[in-house]
């Protein structure tokens, strides 16, 4: 079905001791570039991607992905966290493990390389510095080439080189037909990759509009809010 969205999400909540964490919420999303997630601390999300990816049941509603329900984890993406999670081996094994079975050293190799971590190959992971660290996590999740990559503040509290270095990685997975989702708080990261905005309020999508608009003439208070730097409850 070529209309069919990459995304689509209808009336999703999810209730836990009878409060809406998230509420309502139905989005759907163009099959490419970079749709931004923000909005403040407690807003929903993370917990937002998490229904995404297939890691926490919805209460209610649904979430598809190229027309398909969402019940788990799924091949066609992958997901990078804030804080990376690693085997206990050593680089080059960390991505060997994780990537599609047949996938010869060449190209794990040139994983390494497009992460700058080539000379890192044989160290133990846990022995990466947080940026290099992330930048593991990222090529290793792209490896499994997934048609969707769902990023939840992957460089928060990053050094500058290790940043660009992954917004080099996601734009060109996005160049080459990828679709990325990605939080942050970070609104000149939001200008540079982003191309739609989804805002989010006490677990509430507040504001979907394309990242020109959203920057220039935000239409939600909150959003205008959270722009100039104000604390928003
Ligand atoms: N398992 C849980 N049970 C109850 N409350 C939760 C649970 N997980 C998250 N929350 C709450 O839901 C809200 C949204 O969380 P989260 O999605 O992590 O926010 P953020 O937008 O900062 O990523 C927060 O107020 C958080 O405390
Ligand atoms: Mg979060």
């Amino acid at each position: 079905m070529p209309d069919t969205p990459l995304i689509e999400i209808t009336n999703l909540c999810l209730r836990v001791n009878n409060t809406d964490l998230l509420d309502s919420i139905s989005m759907s999303s163009k099959d490419c570039g970079v749709t931004m997630v923000m909005g403040p601390n407690g807003a929903g999300k993370s917990l937002l991607l998490k229904c995404l990816h297939g890691l926490i049941k919805p209460t209610f509603g649904s979430v598809k992905v190229s027309g398909e329900y969402v019940l788990g984890p799924s091949t066609n993406q992958a997901m990078v966290f804030q804080t990376p999670v690693l085997l206990r081996r050593n680089v080059f094994a960390n991505l060997k493990f994780a990537a599609p079975p047949g996938t010869n050293a060449v190209t794990i190799n040139n994983a390494l390389s497009t992460a700058h971590l080539a000379d890192k190959k044989d160290l133990p992971a846990r022995l990466l510095s947080g940026g290099e660290q992330q930048r593991l996590a990222l090529v290793r999740a792209l490896l499994r080439k997934p048609k969707l990559l769902v990023l939840d503040e992957p460089t928060a509290s990053l050094d500058p080189a290790s940043i660009q270095i992954i917004e080099g990685l996601i734009q060109d997975f996005t160049e080459h037909g990828g679709k990325t989702i990605f939080v942050s708080h970070d609104i000149g990261q939001a200008k540079r990759l982003g191309s739609d905005i989804i805002f989010l309020h006490k677990g509430r999508v507040v504001e979907h509009s394309d990242a020109a608009r959203f920057f220039i003439n935000p239409k939600s208070k909150e959003a205008k809010a959270y722009l100039n730097g104000q604390l928003i409850v």
